[in-house]
């Protein structure tokens, strides 16, 4: 039933937005943060991926981001991905907000997505601000520093001024907003589906598990988005 009503509200949406996070890619083999295998049961996030760890011991940080980087950067899209994609083709979704910093959006054909923790396909060095194509050991070619950094928002750092003010933008106009794969617990990003709600959408929320917003939304559904997306998608007929 649940996925019957997603299908029809999105089916209608002309300014549908879509939030996503680690859920999403959790099919493309890339760990989640929380959640059953979630990185963060495993590291303290604020050790290692928060600014000022970064910048009192930037190799620590490397170390465990090969644990993630190397999968994320070798991850291919899944029918998650596809069907969202699809969807903005259709004209359902004008934008894809997300918290995943692994580029499978853009790499399953979305059009308009918009980053909000930046991106780990670029690492940039913090001393002289050259971006570079991803290597290791991280160096600077430019200056030889070793704070080099994906372009990631760590804990502690400051939130993309552009990306946020855009997404806040799709929010308020959004006919439909829906949700996927993220635990809705880190804040900005969280707060967008809620500017969604308050300005009159309805909200879909497509996760493995309870979200703290679940009671704000029309539809709730849990389970995988790599199944549940293909199966709303088939059913508009796209
Ligand atoms: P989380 O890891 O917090 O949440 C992922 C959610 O996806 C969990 O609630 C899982 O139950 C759910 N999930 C797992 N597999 C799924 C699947 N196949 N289909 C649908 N849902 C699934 O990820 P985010 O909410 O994205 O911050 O995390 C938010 C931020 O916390 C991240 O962007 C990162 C992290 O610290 C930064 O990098 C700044």
């Amino acid at each position: 039933m649940s996925v019957e009503r997603a299908a029809e509200l999105l089916s209608r949406a002309r300014r549908g937005v879509a939030l996503t996070g680690a859920g999403v890619s959790a099919e493309s083999g890339i760990p989640t943060f929380r959640g059953e295998g979630g990185l963060w049961t495993r590291y303290d996030p604020v050790k290692v991926s928060s600014i000022d760890s970064f910048m009192a011991d930037p190799v620590s940080y490397w170390q465990v981001s090969k644990d993630r980087g190397r999968v994320a950067l070798a991850a291919k899209p899944n029918p998650g991905h596809t069907a969202l994609a699809a969807l903005e083709e259709a004209g359902h979704l004008v934008a894809i907000v997300t918290q995943n910093t692994d580029g499978l959006h853009q790499d399953s054909g979305a059009r308009r997505v918009i980053e909000l923790h930046g991106s780990g396909r670029e690492v940039q060095c913090l001393e002289c601000q050259d971006r570079l194509s991803f290597e290791m050991p991280p160096r600077c070619r430019s200056c030889g520093g070793a704070l080099l950094k994906p372009t990631v928002v760590l804990f502690g750092e400051p939130m993309p001024v552009e990306a946020v003010t855009a997404a806040h933008d799709l929010a308020v106009q959004a006919d439909v907003m829906l949700v996927v794969g993220t635990s809705l617990v880190v804040y900005p990003a969280a707060e967008i589906p809620l500017v969604a709600v308050r300005a009159g959408a309805p909200m879909i929320v497509i996760n493995a598990e309870p979200t703290p917003f679940d009671r704000f939304a029309e539809v709730v559904i849990n389970g995988r988005s790599g199944e549940v997306l293909p199966e709303i998608l088939a059913l508009i007929g796209e």
